[in-house]
């Protein structure tokens, strides 16, 4: 079944959408659904993109500075932000510091940052946003809980497994955690993914597939080139979008349209992804990091440097000017097209779509698909007509092709979404970088035990230190991952970046980093990359894990310390000594540039920190089955 289309939209049906927005056009459909409160069905023909009239409002945009319309939303945003903060700085007990005398004379921008590596990232950032949600019961109780830190963030940016998280949030109404958990058409994992008959009210694993495939041929007889990744898009959907059928005609843009967005009540959403051209390989050096946002889609990147409305991607364009006059396109920012990009790497667990079961029909998709494609190219997502095209050809490598592909925005080994939050044209104070990554490797060299060593971190900072590619942005000094795993800082939140006073004078100030990587606080939350299957019991536990990760276990010293850690930049830039509580959480948790590169005596293997939950023990997550060997190894970074 297919949603009905917004009529009025189609360029066929004669209807204009004229607009006096800039930069961000909105369409005339605006008005008919402003009650909309959760992202929607607004694609002109449910996934296929279709043609509509150009908004009055240029294609393209200077990176030199956020949009007008992220401008409008923050400065909105921060009245939000700032009582959240209020109540929080509050309640965690910071003394000899004047809260309000602070907040009512500066609002502080915070980021919080939530790294890929599928559902264990996706579950364990989940309890972190439980955790600093005030909508969830306790977490206001004490001074050592940490409600409304997400009320007082200002971004929240999701990558690969994080953007799954991020996308379940925002796209669903803002909806919280808890609610996730308790919903029957949405984060049930029991079942794979490639045949989840008997869970999110699928009834039928063959109808699922009918379905997906019904879809992706429409776009593809719409006119648009397609991949594996429409297919893992639309798979995801099913988990994440919440509309029946998996919300064909839900976009991206969608989300700017609706209440929680225009009131600002939401944190500004991100979604990152890479650029890579078939036959490529990434390396943060000089991978155009690409991210989307409900209002547009690009990169500041010197080699684009560019962003376009996100509204109208899928329209055929020279240097921004359409190809056929007036000519342009709706319904490509398809909500789980954005998220399955972002995630594309997973693509290859369409290998083992399980032939028995499925129709020949809907096995030979798949078969097609990976027979005209070389393997190590699964992962790339069409996003051709490519928006900048004709855009800097001196330096952007896609100028001259109307083919854009992006992947995975973990591919680069930038793991963590921190890109979008170190522009300087954001401003932001402090990133609370969520790191669920799996890096650290079994005793036989070879299997991955899952947890975070800093390698994300790590290649975010070597990227800033090449000009070329930086183009003003500027990181925190991050040490090699054997200095990591043996100080400990993978294993318990640490600070980056603490001294204003280390970075070259003169030079952008970048936010503080408060690192938060994940560790067995209750349950041991490092499931493999690759584990597709959770029973609710396991999802829960990884989110009560990914909870007392957040909060440490309620530590109300730590808590004064995320306060601390909130205020910090601006106290810097007015030269205002810490107070006395703050000075101990910095020599507490600040890095202070020691170094032991020796390879670690013993393998990475962490002790609980608080009281293993012994619950009626579900069944172990079930790993996908082999895959090529080769996307294993790239798998299991993400
Ligand atoms: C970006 O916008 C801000 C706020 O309007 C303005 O103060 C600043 O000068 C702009 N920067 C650039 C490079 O245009
Ligand atoms: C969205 O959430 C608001 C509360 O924040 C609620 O009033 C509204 O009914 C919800 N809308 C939908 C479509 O779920
Ligand atoms: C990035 O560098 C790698 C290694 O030098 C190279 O293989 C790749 O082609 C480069 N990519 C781009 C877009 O320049
Ligand atoms: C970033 O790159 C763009 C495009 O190449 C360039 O115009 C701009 O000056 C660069 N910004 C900085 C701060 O280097
Ligand atoms: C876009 O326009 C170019 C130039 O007219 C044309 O060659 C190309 O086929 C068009 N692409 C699509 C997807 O319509
Ligand atoms: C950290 O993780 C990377 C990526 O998996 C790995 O190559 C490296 O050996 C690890 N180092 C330590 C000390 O765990
Ligand atoms: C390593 O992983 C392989 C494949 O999952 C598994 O068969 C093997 O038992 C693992 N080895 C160890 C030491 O855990
Ligand atoms: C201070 O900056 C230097 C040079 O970038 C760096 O090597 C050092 O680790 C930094 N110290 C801290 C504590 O970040
Ligand atoms: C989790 O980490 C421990 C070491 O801390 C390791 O023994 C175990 O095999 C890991 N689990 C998975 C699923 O990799």
């Amino acid at each position: 079944m297919r949603f009905p289309t917004t009529s009025g939209i189609l360029l066929t049906a004669g209807v204009l959408s004229a607009s006096t927005a800039n930069p961000l056009p909105q369409s005339n459909i605006e008005t008919s659904l402003s009650l909309e409160r959760r992202a929607f069905s607004n694609a002109p023909d449910g996934y296929a993109p279709g043609e509509v009239k150009c908004p009055d409002v240029p294609l393209l945009r200077s990176a030199k500075n956020i949009s007008d319309g992220e401008q409008e939303f923050v400065k909105k945003r921060h009245e939000q932000t700032n009582k959240a903060l209020s109540q929080l700085l509050k309640r965690v007990g910071m003394t000899d510091f004047d809260v309000d005398s602070f907040l009512s004379s500066y609002s502080p921008t915070v980021g919080i940052a939530f790294s890929g590596g599928g559902y264990r990232a996706m579950l364990s950032g989940a309890g972190a946003i439980k955790a600093i949600d005030s909508r969830e019961s306790g977490t206001t109780d004490g001074p050592g809980t940490l409600g409304g830190l997400l009320q007082g963030s200002t971004y929240f940016a999701g990558l690969s497994g994080g953007s799954w998280l991020l996308g379940s949030v925002i796209v669903n109404n803002y909806t919280t955690i808890s609610e996730l958990q308790k919903r029957d058409d949405l984060w049930e994992l029991e079942n794979s993914i490639l045949t989840p008959e008997g869970s999110l009210k699928i009834i039928s694993n063959i109808d699922y597939w009918t379905d997906i495939r019904d879809d992706v041929k429409a776009k593809k007889e719409a006119g648009f080139d397609v991949s594996l990744t429409d297919y893992w898009g639309r798979a995801l959907s099913h988990q994440f979008v919440g509309v029946e059928d998996g919300g064909p005609g839900v976009t991206w843009s969608s989300i700017a349209l609706t209440d929680h967005y225009k009131n600002a009540d939401i944190p500004f959403p991100l979604v990152v992804a890479d650029g890579r051209n078939p036959g490529e390989q990434l390396i943060s050096a000089n991978t155009t990091v690409y991210e989307f946002n409900p209002l547009e889609f690009g990169s500041f990147d010197p080699q684009l440097f560019t962003f376009t409305p996100i509204e109208y991607m899928g329209s055929n364009v020279t240097n921004g000017i359409p190809v056929k006059k007036d000519v342009c396109v709706r319904g490509f920012d398809n909500a789980g097209f954005i998220m399955g990009t972002s995630s594309s790497l997973f693509n290859q667990i369409m290998f083992n779509l399980p032939a028995d079961n499925l129709p020949s029909a809907i096995v030979d998709i798949a078969e097609s698909f990976l027979a005209g494609l070389s393997e190590s190219d699964a992962d790339i997502a069409d996003y051709s007509p490519n928006p900048f095209y004709g855009v800097n050809p001196s330096r952007n490598p896609s100028a001259n092709t109307r083919d854009l592909t992006l992947v995975d925005g973990g591919e680069d080994l930038q793991n963590i979404p921190l890109h979008p939050l170190i522009q300087p044209t954001r401003k932001v104070d402090v990133i609370f970088a969520f790191d669920n990554s799996g890096d650290t490797i079994a005793e036989d060299g070879i299997n991955y035990t899952s947890w975070p060593n800093g390698t994300a971190l790590l290649a975010t900072y070597e990227r800033s230190l090449m000009p070329t590619i930086a183009n003003g942005t500027v990181f925190p000094a991050i040490p090699d991952t054997n200095t990591f795993v043996n100080l400990g800082l993978n294993n318990r939140p640490t600070f980056f970046g603490c001294e204003s006073k280390n970075f070259t004078q003169g030079a952008t100030i970048p936010p503080l980093i408060v690192y938060i990587p994940n560790a067995p606080w209750v349950y041991h939350s490092n499931t493999t990359t690759l584990t597709m299957k959770y029973d609710n019991t396991q999802r829960d536990n990884m989110i009560l894990n990914g909870q007392e990760i957040a909060t440490q276990g309620n530590d109300a010293e730590w808590t004064k310390c995320v306060a601390c850690a909130v205020v910090h930049r601006e106290l810097e830039r007015r030269d205002v000594t810490p107070t006395q509580q703050c000075q101990q959480c910095l020599k507490k948790f600040c890095w202070d540039g020691t170094l032991r590169p020796e390879t670690p005596e013993k393998v990475y293997d962490p002790e609980y920190k608080g009281t293993e939950i012994k619950s009626a023990a579900g069944r172990v997550g079930v790993r996908v089955g082999a895959v090529v060997a080769a996307a294993v190894v790239a798998l299991v970074v993400v």
